[in-house]
Protein backbone atom coordinates (compact mmCIF):
# COMPACT_ATOMS: atom_id res chain seq x y z
CA UNK A 1 0.00 0.00 0.00
CA UNK A 2 2.72 2.56 0.68
CA UNK A 3 4.06 1.52 -2.20
CA UNK A 4 1.68 2.10 -4.51
CA UNK A 5 1.67 5.68 -2.60
CA UNK A 6 5.03 6.39 -3.01
CA UNK A 7 4.94 5.22 -6.74
CA UNK A 8 2.47 7.42 -7.71
CA UNK A 9 3.77 10.33 -5.85
CA UNK A 10 7.22 10.12 -7.66
CA UNK A 11 5.20 9.84 -11.22
CA UNK A 12 3.44 12.75 -10.57
CA UNK A 13 7.05 14.58 -9.37
CA UNK A 14 8.23 13.34 -12.86
CA UNK A 15 5.56 14.21 -14.99
CA UNK A 16 5.86 17.63 -13.02
CA UNK A 17 8.95 18.08 -14.03
CA UNK A 18 8.74 17.20 -17.31
CA UNK A 19 6.12 20.09 -17.68
CA UNK A 20 8.35 22.38 -16.06
CA UNK A 21 11.10 21.44 -18.79
CA UNK A 22 8.37 21.39 -21.76
CA UNK A 23 7.58 25.26 -20.36
CA UNK A 24 11.15 26.17 -20.15
CA UNK A 25 12.32 24.89 -23.59
CA UNK A 26 8.72 26.49 -25.30
CA UNK A 27 9.69 29.88 -24.05
CA UNK A 28 9.95 32.83 -26.73
CA UNK A 29 11.94 34.99 -24.03
CA UNK A 30 13.81 34.77 -20.99
CA UNK A 31 11.76 37.01 -18.59
CA UNK A 32 8.69 34.37 -19.94
CA UNK A 33 11.29 31.05 -19.01
CA UNK A 34 12.09 32.47 -15.49
CA UNK A 35 8.05 33.24 -14.79
CA UNK A 36 7.02 30.08 -16.57
CA UNK A 37 9.32 27.96 -14.24
CA UNK A 38 8.83 29.58 -11.21
CA UNK A 39 5.40 29.72 -11.31
CA UNK A 40 5.15 25.50 -12.11
CA UNK A 41 8.07 24.89 -9.20
CA UNK A 42 6.15 26.64 -6.70
CA UNK A 43 2.57 24.62 -7.68
CA UNK A 44 5.32 21.49 -7.88
CA UNK A 45 6.61 22.06 -4.02
CA UNK A 46 3.71 23.28 -2.90
CA UNK A 47 5.13 26.81 -1.87
CA UNK A 48 4.09 30.19 -1.88
CA UNK A 49 6.72 32.15 -2.12
CA UNK A 50 9.88 32.49 -4.66
CA UNK A 51 12.41 34.28 -6.71
CA UNK A 52 14.87 33.49 -9.57
CA UNK A 53 18.37 35.81 -9.11
CA UNK A 54 20.28 36.34 -12.37
CA UNK A 55 24.27 37.16 -12.53
CA UNK A 56 25.25 39.94 -14.40
CA UNK A 57 27.59 40.01 -16.94
CA UNK A 58 31.09 40.16 -14.66
CA UNK A 59 29.16 37.13 -12.08
CA UNK A 60 29.75 39.75 -9.59
CA UNK A 61 26.42 40.55 -8.84
CA UNK A 62 23.01 38.97 -8.91
CA UNK A 63 19.92 40.69 -9.97
CA UNK A 64 16.44 40.12 -8.95
CA UNK A 65 14.64 39.31 -12.49
CA UNK A 66 11.43 37.42 -11.13
CA UNK A 67 9.41 36.90 -8.16
CA UNK A 68 5.79 36.33 -6.83
CA UNK A 69 6.34 38.87 -4.54
CA UNK A 70 5.28 42.41 -5.06
CA UNK A 71 6.73 43.72 -2.25
CA UNK A 72 10.39 43.12 -3.64
CA UNK A 73 11.48 45.46 -6.93
CA UNK A 74 12.45 43.47 -10.29
CA UNK A 75 16.34 44.51 -11.34
CA UNK A 76 16.90 47.03 -8.45
CA UNK A 77 17.02 44.53 -5.87
CA UNK A 78 20.62 42.99 -5.97
CA UNK A 79 23.06 41.26 -4.22
CA UNK A 80 26.70 40.66 -4.20
CA UNK A 81 28.60 37.74 -4.53
CA UNK A 82 29.15 36.07 -0.91
CA UNK A 83 26.30 38.98 0.52
CA UNK A 84 23.21 36.90 1.88
CA UNK A 85 21.66 33.39 1.24
CA UNK A 86 21.39 34.43 -2.71
CA UNK A 87 25.23 35.91 -2.76
CA UNK A 88 26.37 32.47 -0.57
CA UNK A 89 24.86 29.91 -2.93
CA UNK A 90 25.95 32.10 -5.87
CA UNK A 91 29.35 32.35 -4.48
CA UNK A 92 29.89 28.69 -3.44
CA UNK A 93 28.15 27.29 -6.41
CA UNK A 94 26.30 25.03 -3.86
CA UNK A 95 22.28 24.09 -3.30
CA UNK A 96 21.49 24.83 0.53
CA UNK A 97 18.63 23.25 1.93
CA UNK A 98 17.80 24.36 5.37
CA UNK A 99 14.72 23.03 7.39
CA UNK A 100 14.72 25.18 10.43
CA UNK A 101 16.09 28.54 9.96
CA UNK A 102 16.29 28.85 13.82
CA UNK A 103 18.89 25.63 14.02
CA UNK A 104 20.91 26.88 11.45
CA UNK A 105 23.31 28.90 13.62
CA UNK A 106 25.33 30.63 10.35
CA UNK A 107 22.19 32.29 9.19
CA UNK A 108 20.86 33.10 12.50
CA UNK A 109 24.51 34.69 13.55
CA UNK A 110 24.25 36.77 9.92
CA UNK A 111 20.90 38.04 10.81
CA UNK A 112 19.86 36.51 7.33
CA UNK A 113 16.76 35.07 9.47
CA UNK A 114 14.84 38.07 8.85
CA UNK A 115 14.49 37.55 5.30
CA UNK A 116 11.83 34.47 5.76
CA UNK A 117 8.45 34.37 6.91
CA UNK A 118 8.64 30.55 7.61
CA UNK A 119 11.16 28.35 9.47
CA UNK A 120 12.62 26.15 6.23
CA UNK A 121 13.46 27.04 2.49
CA UNK A 122 15.26 26.06 -0.46
CA UNK A 123 18.20 28.01 -2.75
CA UNK A 124 19.48 26.66 -5.50
CA UNK A 125 22.21 27.65 -7.78
CA UNK A 126 21.63 27.90 -11.62
CA UNK A 127 24.53 27.09 -13.62
CA UNK A 128 25.39 25.84 -17.22
CA UNK A 129 28.34 23.66 -16.63
CA UNK A 130 30.26 25.53 -13.72
CA UNK A 131 28.91 28.87 -15.11
CA UNK A 132 26.61 30.84 -12.85
CA UNK A 133 23.51 31.85 -14.57
CA UNK A 134 21.27 32.79 -11.47
CA UNK A 135 20.18 31.34 -8.24
CA UNK A 136 16.11 29.85 -7.43
CA UNK A 137 14.67 30.43 -3.94
CA UNK A 138 11.90 28.65 -2.67
CA UNK A 139 9.96 29.18 0.38
CA UNK A 140 7.29 29.53 2.42
CA UNK A 141 5.85 25.51 2.07
CA UNK A 142 2.06 25.43 3.12
CA UNK A 143 1.99 21.73 3.97
CA UNK A 144 3.41 23.08 7.15
CA UNK A 145 6.38 21.11 6.40
CA UNK A 146 10.37 21.69 6.36
CA UNK A 147 11.35 21.16 2.88
CA UNK A 148 12.93 17.64 2.48
CA UNK A 149 16.15 16.12 0.58
CA UNK A 150 13.94 15.30 -2.65
CA UNK A 151 12.39 18.56 -2.96
CA UNK A 152 15.81 20.43 -3.25
CA UNK A 153 16.92 17.26 -6.03
CA UNK A 154 13.78 18.56 -7.75
CA UNK A 155 14.72 22.27 -7.72
CA UNK A 156 18.23 21.24 -8.58
CA UNK A 157 16.71 19.17 -11.65
CA UNK A 158 14.35 22.22 -12.25
CA UNK A 159 17.37 24.35 -11.76
CA UNK A 160 19.68 22.46 -14.33
CA UNK A 161 16.94 23.15 -17.19
CA UNK A 162 16.89 26.68 -17.02
CA UNK A 163 20.68 27.11 -16.80
CA UNK A 164 20.80 24.80 -19.77
CA UNK A 165 18.36 26.31 -21.51
CA UNK A 166 19.03 29.96 -20.77
CA UNK A 167 22.80 29.25 -22.27
CA UNK A 168 21.05 27.28 -25.45
CA UNK A 169 18.91 31.21 -26.25
CA UNK A 170 22.22 32.89 -25.97
CA UNK A 171 24.39 30.99 -27.47
CA UNK A 172 21.30 31.14 -30.23
CA UNK A 173 21.27 35.10 -29.93
CA UNK A 174 24.93 34.80 -30.92
CA UNK A 175 24.92 32.73 -33.62
CA UNK A 176 21.93 34.89 -35.28
CA UNK A 177 23.98 37.98 -34.42
CA UNK A 178 27.23 36.24 -36.39
CA UNK A 179 24.77 35.28 -39.10
CA UNK A 180 23.72 38.74 -39.78
CA UNK A 181 26.92 40.23 -39.62
CA UNK A 182 28.38 38.26 -42.22
CA UNK A 183 25.89 38.83 -44.65
CA UNK A 184 25.96 42.37 -44.32
CA UNK A 185 29.67 42.42 -44.94
CA UNK A 186 29.30 39.58 -47.57
CA UNK A 187 27.02 42.55 -49.13
CA UNK A 188 29.42 45.14 -48.62
CA UNK A 189 32.51 43.28 -50.20
CA UNK A 190 30.39 42.62 -52.94
CA UNK A 191 29.11 46.04 -53.06
CA UNK A 192 33.20 47.33 -52.64
CA UNK A 193 34.43 45.37 -55.55
CA UNK A 194 31.12 46.22 -57.81
CA UNK A 195 31.04 49.48 -57.31
CA UNK A 196 34.37 50.45 -57.65
CA UNK A 197 34.60 48.06 -60.82
CA UNK A 198 31.53 50.64 -62.34
CA UNK A 199 30.52 53.58 -60.98
CA UNK A 200 33.51 55.73 -61.76
CA UNK A 201 32.72 54.54 -65.83
CA UNK A 202 29.19 55.54 -65.03
CA UNK A 203 29.44 58.57 -63.23
CA UNK A 204 30.29 61.21 -66.03
CA UNK A 205 27.83 59.83 -69.16
CA UNK A 206 24.95 59.78 -65.99
CA UNK A 207 26.12 63.44 -65.55
CA UNK A 208 26.10 64.66 -68.97
CA UNK A 209 22.55 62.98 -69.51
CA UNK A 210 21.30 64.51 -66.71
CA UNK A 211 21.95 67.72 -68.32
CA UNK A 212 20.71 66.93 -71.49
CA UNK A 213 17.43 65.71 -70.24
CA UNK A 214 17.23 68.83 -67.84
CA UNK A 215 17.81 71.13 -70.61
CA UNK A 216 15.22 69.41 -72.94
CA UNK A 217 12.90 69.82 -69.90
CA UNK A 218 13.77 73.77 -70.37
CA UNK A 219 12.20 74.07 -73.42
CA UNK A 220 9.88 71.65 -74.22
CA UNK A 221 6.36 72.92 -73.89
CA UNK A 222 3.42 70.60 -72.15
CA UNK A 223 2.07 67.87 -73.55
CA UNK A 224 3.12 64.13 -73.83
CA UNK A 225 6.62 64.29 -74.66
CA UNK A 226 7.66 65.86 -71.22
CA UNK A 227 5.74 63.45 -69.42
CA UNK A 228 8.30 61.08 -70.69
CA UNK A 229 11.15 63.38 -70.29
CA UNK A 230 9.78 64.01 -66.48
CA UNK A 231 9.38 59.73 -66.05
CA UNK A 232 13.00 59.55 -67.79
CA UNK A 233 14.55 62.04 -65.47
CA UNK A 234 12.98 60.41 -62.30
CA UNK A 235 14.65 57.23 -63.49
CA UNK A 236 17.89 58.77 -63.50
CA UNK A 237 17.74 60.84 -60.11
CA UNK A 238 17.70 56.99 -59.17
CA UNK A 239 20.81 55.46 -60.88
CA UNK A 240 22.65 58.75 -59.91
CA UNK A 241 21.54 58.21 -55.98
CA UNK A 242 23.06 54.27 -56.87
CA UNK A 243 26.40 55.34 -58.20
CA UNK A 244 26.93 57.98 -56.05
CA UNK A 245 26.40 55.72 -52.89
CA UNK A 246 28.65 53.49 -54.30
CA UNK A 247 31.13 55.57 -55.38
CA UNK A 248 31.43 57.18 -51.64
CA UNK A 249 31.49 53.01 -50.46
CA UNK A 250 34.68 52.60 -52.95
CA UNK A 251 36.51 55.91 -51.73
CA UNK A 252 36.00 55.34 -48.18
CA UNK A 253 37.28 51.97 -48.17
CA UNK A 254 40.70 53.44 -50.06
CA UNK A 255 41.10 56.21 -47.64
CA UNK A 256 43.73 54.82 -45.00
CA UNK A 257 44.80 58.45 -43.60
CA UNK A 258 41.95 60.46 -42.92
CA UNK A 259 42.26 64.04 -42.08
CA UNK A 260 41.47 65.32 -38.55
CA UNK A 261 37.86 66.95 -38.40
CA UNK A 262 35.80 69.08 -36.07
CA UNK A 263 32.34 67.38 -35.59
CA UNK A 264 30.73 70.39 -34.60
CA UNK A 265 31.58 72.70 -38.36
CA UNK A 266 30.69 69.10 -40.38
CA UNK A 267 27.35 69.14 -38.73
CA UNK A 268 26.80 72.55 -39.64
CA UNK A 269 28.34 71.52 -43.07
CA UNK A 270 25.65 69.20 -43.33
CA UNK A 271 22.90 70.86 -42.48
CA UNK A 272 22.60 73.51 -45.02
CA UNK A 273 23.41 70.62 -47.52
CA UNK A 274 20.68 68.68 -46.22
CA UNK A 275 18.81 72.05 -46.38
CA UNK A 276 19.80 72.88 -49.50
CA UNK A 277 18.63 69.76 -51.00
CA UNK A 278 15.20 70.19 -50.01
CA UNK A 279 14.45 74.01 -50.49
CA UNK A 280 10.67 73.49 -51.14
CA UNK A 281 10.37 73.23 -47.56
CA UNK A 282 11.16 75.12 -44.34
CA UNK A 283 12.68 72.84 -41.64
CA UNK A 284 13.04 74.29 -38.53
CA UNK A 285 16.54 73.06 -36.48
CA UNK A 286 17.64 73.39 -33.15
CA UNK A 287 21.30 73.19 -32.39
CA UNK A 288 23.06 72.38 -29.03
CA UNK A 289 26.24 71.56 -29.55
CA UNK A 290 29.19 71.42 -26.89
CA UNK A 291 31.74 73.54 -27.18
CA UNK A 292 34.39 71.44 -25.93
CA UNK A 293 34.67 68.44 -28.71
CA UNK A 294 38.49 67.42 -29.62
CA UNK A 295 39.19 66.77 -33.28
CA UNK A 296 38.70 63.22 -34.52
CA UNK A 297 39.95 61.31 -37.70
CA UNK A 298 37.16 61.79 -40.90
CA UNK A 299 36.23 58.62 -42.27
CA UNK A 300 33.06 59.97 -43.72
CA UNK A 301 31.44 61.81 -40.62
CA UNK A 302 29.26 64.52 -42.86
CA UNK A 303 27.44 61.16 -44.89
CA UNK A 304 26.84 60.22 -41.51
CA UNK A 305 25.06 63.16 -40.91
CA UNK A 306 23.55 64.15 -44.28
CA UNK A 307 22.42 60.52 -44.53
CA UNK A 308 20.14 60.93 -40.98
CA UNK A 309 19.28 64.40 -41.60
CA UNK A 310 17.91 63.72 -45.11
CA UNK A 311 15.88 61.10 -44.17
CA UNK A 312 15.01 63.66 -41.20
CA UNK A 313 13.88 66.28 -43.28
CA UNK A 314 11.78 63.46 -45.57
CA UNK A 315 10.37 62.04 -42.37
CA UNK A 316 8.91 65.73 -41.21
CA UNK A 317 5.44 66.63 -42.66
CA UNK A 318 4.43 70.25 -42.82
CA UNK A 319 5.10 71.24 -39.53
CA UNK A 320 7.72 69.91 -37.35
CA UNK A 321 11.73 70.24 -36.56
CA UNK A 322 14.76 68.39 -36.47
CA UNK A 323 16.67 68.97 -33.15
CA UNK A 324 20.62 67.87 -33.42
CA UNK A 325 22.93 68.03 -30.33
CA UNK A 326 26.59 66.74 -29.73
CA UNK A 327 28.11 66.11 -26.36
CA UNK A 328 31.29 64.74 -24.60
CA UNK A 329 29.85 61.98 -22.42
CA UNK A 330 32.11 58.77 -20.87
CA UNK A 331 34.99 58.86 -23.12
CA UNK A 332 32.66 59.61 -26.04
CA UNK A 333 31.92 61.43 -28.84
CA UNK A 334 27.65 61.40 -28.62
CA UNK A 335 25.92 63.28 -31.55
CA UNK A 336 22.20 62.67 -31.80
CA UNK A 337 20.18 63.90 -34.71
CA UNK A 338 15.93 63.89 -33.69
CA UNK A 339 13.10 64.61 -35.56
CA UNK A 340 9.34 64.68 -34.98
CA UNK A 341 8.62 63.24 -38.36
CA UNK A 342 6.49 60.42 -39.52
CA UNK A 343 8.20 57.62 -37.24
CA UNK A 344 8.75 54.03 -37.82
CA UNK A 345 6.87 50.83 -37.42
CA UNK A 346 9.64 48.48 -35.05
CA UNK A 347 9.33 46.01 -38.15
CA UNK A 348 11.09 48.46 -40.22
CA UNK A 349 13.56 49.68 -37.45
CA UNK A 350 14.93 46.22 -37.56
CA UNK A 351 15.60 46.44 -41.21
CA UNK A 352 16.43 49.79 -41.55
CA UNK A 353 20.35 49.37 -41.67
CA UNK A 354 20.14 46.41 -44.32
CA UNK A 355 21.72 47.88 -47.77
CA UNK A 356 18.88 48.46 -50.42
CA UNK A 357 15.81 48.58 -47.68
CA UNK A 358 14.34 51.79 -48.63
CA UNK A 359 10.32 52.65 -48.18
CA UNK A 360 10.40 55.41 -50.51
CA UNK A 361 9.91 56.02 -53.87
CA UNK A 362 11.75 55.36 -56.79
CA UNK A 363 12.94 58.38 -57.09
CA UNK A 364 13.50 59.52 -53.47
CA UNK A 365 15.46 56.44 -51.44
CA UNK A 366 17.39 53.28 -52.88
CA UNK A 367 18.29 52.30 -49.24
CA UNK A 368 21.87 53.31 -48.60
CA UNK A 369 21.77 55.55 -46.54
CA UNK A 370 21.86 54.49 -43.49
CA UNK A 371 23.84 50.98 -44.29
CA UNK A 372 26.40 53.27 -44.95
CA UNK A 373 26.28 54.92 -41.71
CA UNK A 374 26.53 52.04 -40.21
CA UNK A 375 29.56 51.24 -41.78
CA UNK A 376 31.30 54.30 -41.09
CA UNK A 377 30.30 54.19 -37.35
CA UNK A 378 32.07 50.76 -37.14
CA UNK A 379 35.34 52.28 -38.38
CA UNK A 380 35.45 54.05 -35.67
CA UNK A 381 34.56 51.54 -33.46
CA UNK A 382 31.07 53.51 -32.58
CA UNK A 383 27.68 52.70 -32.19
CA UNK A 384 24.27 53.61 -33.48
CA UNK A 385 21.28 53.44 -32.23
CA UNK A 386 17.55 54.15 -33.17
CA UNK A 387 14.32 54.41 -31.52
CA UNK A 388 11.30 55.84 -32.80
CA UNK A 389 7.31 56.09 -32.63
CA UNK A 390 5.12 55.72 -35.30
CA UNK A 391 3.59 59.30 -35.93
CA UNK A 392 5.68 60.69 -33.16
CA UNK A 393 9.39 60.52 -34.76
CA UNK A 394 12.69 59.30 -34.78
CA UNK A 395 15.89 59.95 -32.92
CA UNK A 396 19.69 58.56 -34.00
CA UNK A 397 22.39 58.72 -31.04
CA UNK A 398 25.85 58.22 -32.48
CA UNK A 399 28.27 57.05 -29.84
CA UNK A 400 31.93 57.36 -31.32
CA UNK A 401 34.69 56.46 -28.64
CA UNK A 402 37.98 59.10 -27.85
CA UNK A 403 40.28 56.23 -27.01
CA UNK A 404 40.29 54.76 -30.89
CA UNK A 405 39.36 58.04 -32.48
CA UNK A 406 41.23 61.52 -30.42
N1 LIG B 1 14.10 59.71 -39.50
C1 LIG B 1 13.39 58.73 -40.06
N2 LIG B 1 12.05 58.71 -39.90
C2 LIG B 1 11.28 57.74 -40.48
N3 LIG B 1 11.80 56.73 -41.22
C3 LIG B 1 13.13 56.69 -41.40
C4 LIG B 1 14.00 57.68 -40.84
N4 LIG B 1 15.26 57.38 -41.16
C5 LIG B 1 15.21 56.24 -41.91
N5 LIG B 1 13.93 55.84 -42.09
C6 LIG B 1 13.49 54.64 -42.81
O1 LIG B 1 14.62 53.84 -43.08
C7 LIG B 1 14.68 53.52 -44.47
C8 LIG B 1 16.12 53.34 -44.86
O2 LIG B 1 16.83 54.56 -44.78
P1 LIG B 1 18.11 54.79 -45.67
O3 LIG B 1 18.62 56.15 -45.41
O4 LIG B 1 19.03 53.65 -45.51
O5 LIG B 1 17.55 54.67 -47.15
P2 LIG B 1 16.64 55.70 -47.94
O6 LIG B 1 16.57 57.02 -47.25
O7 LIG B 1 15.36 55.02 -48.22
O8 LIG B 1 17.48 55.84 -49.29
P3 LIG B 1 18.90 56.58 -49.49
O9 LIG B 1 19.83 55.53 -49.94
O10 LIG B 1 18.63 57.61 -50.50
O11 LIG B 1 19.30 57.16 -48.18
C9 LIG B 1 13.97 54.68 -45.13
O12 LIG B 1 13.49 54.31 -46.42
C10 LIG B 1 12.85 54.96 -44.14
O13 LIG B 1 11.78 54.05 -44.31
MG1 LIG C 1 18.34 57.94 -46.57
Amino acid sequence: MFLQTKTKKDISKVEQLSEIIDAVSASRDIRELLEASLNKTLKALSSERGSIFMAGEDGEELSLKCANDNDLKLDQFRRKLGEGVVGKVAKERRSLLVKDIRQDRALTISNIYHDYRTTSFLCVPILAGMKLIGVINITENNTGKPYSEEDLKFLEMVAGSIGLQIEKSKLLCEVEKIKKKAETDGKFTELGKFSSGISHELNNPLDGVVRYVNLALNTIEEGPARGYLMEAKSGLIRIVNIVRSLLELSRRNKNLNPKMADVNKTMEHSIELAMNSVAHKTVDIKKNMCKDLPMIPDMGLESIFSNILKNAVDALGETGFIEVKTARNNGFIEISISDTGCGMSQEHINRIFEPFFTTKEMSKGVGLGLAICDDIVKRYNGRIQVSSQMDKGTAFVIQLPLKDNA
